[in-house]
């Protein structure tokens, strides 16, 4: 079923090809090359249609443990972001979660409206138990959204992510990686 989460100024849902351009736009972003997974920069057309392409093949695998999803701001009817909960391991309950948002749209609180409702949609819906997360220790705003729902840092990788971006004269960059869990007790202790 196709997931659709309302919040007060956003609407959280799957990916279609028609986000395509705005996902283009918003993704295009030397800081979300940087510090979000496997994303490229630059992010081109092709580079979001593939990406819609594939999360489209991952809704589909039963039982579904891939959430990529849109944060459209409803008062604009735009998409400004994704976040994702992925590798959901039904056995142990848990999954990972991954986030970002166009560069014009932060500082807005958009983040943390989206966080919270995916958090929340993790722990009760999805019934998790634990969601998890990583950033580049230099990743000052990831840092702070990660703190303000409570995820307590568990960990450090040393050197665990080496990024060339040609385009940003960056090769063979070395960052350390935060990791980060939250437990649904936690959670719901203070929401
Ligand atoms: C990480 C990222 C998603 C955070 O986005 P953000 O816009 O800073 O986060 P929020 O939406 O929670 O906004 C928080 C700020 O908005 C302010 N704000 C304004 N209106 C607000 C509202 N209605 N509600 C909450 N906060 C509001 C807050 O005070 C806060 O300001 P501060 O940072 O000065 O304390 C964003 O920086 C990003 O996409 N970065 C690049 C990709 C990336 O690093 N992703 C994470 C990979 S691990």
């Amino acid at each position: 079923m196709d997931l659709k989460i309302n919040t007060k100024r956003l609407l959280i849902c799957e990916l279609s090809q028609e986000d395509a351009p705005d996902l283009a736009e918003a993704a295009n972003d030397p800081q979300i090359g940087l510090f979000v997974g496997k994303m490229p920069f630059p992010f081109t057309l092709r580079d979001a249609q593939t990406l819609i392409h594939k999360s489209g093949e991952k809704r589909r695998k039963k039982p579904r443990t891939d959430y990529d999803l849109g944060i459209i701001l409803k008062k604009e009817k735009k998409l400004i972001g994704c976040f994702s909960l992925f590798r959901v391991d039904h056995e142990s309950r848990k999954a990972g979660i991954g986030f970002w948002i166009h560069t014009k749209y932060r500082g807005q609180g958009y983040a943390s409206e989206a966080k919270a409702a995916l958090l929340a949609y993790g722990f009760t819906s999805l019934k998790l138990n634990k969601i998890y997360g990583t950033c580049a220790s230099v990743n000052a705003e990831s840092i702070k959204l990660f703190r303000r729902f409570g995820f307590r840092k568990v960990g450090v990788f040393r050197e665990d992510r080496i990024k060339t971006l040609p385009a940003l004269g960056i090769k063979n960059k070395k960052y350390d990686i935060l990791s980060w869990e939250l437990l649904k007790k936690d959670f719901l202790s203070k929401h």
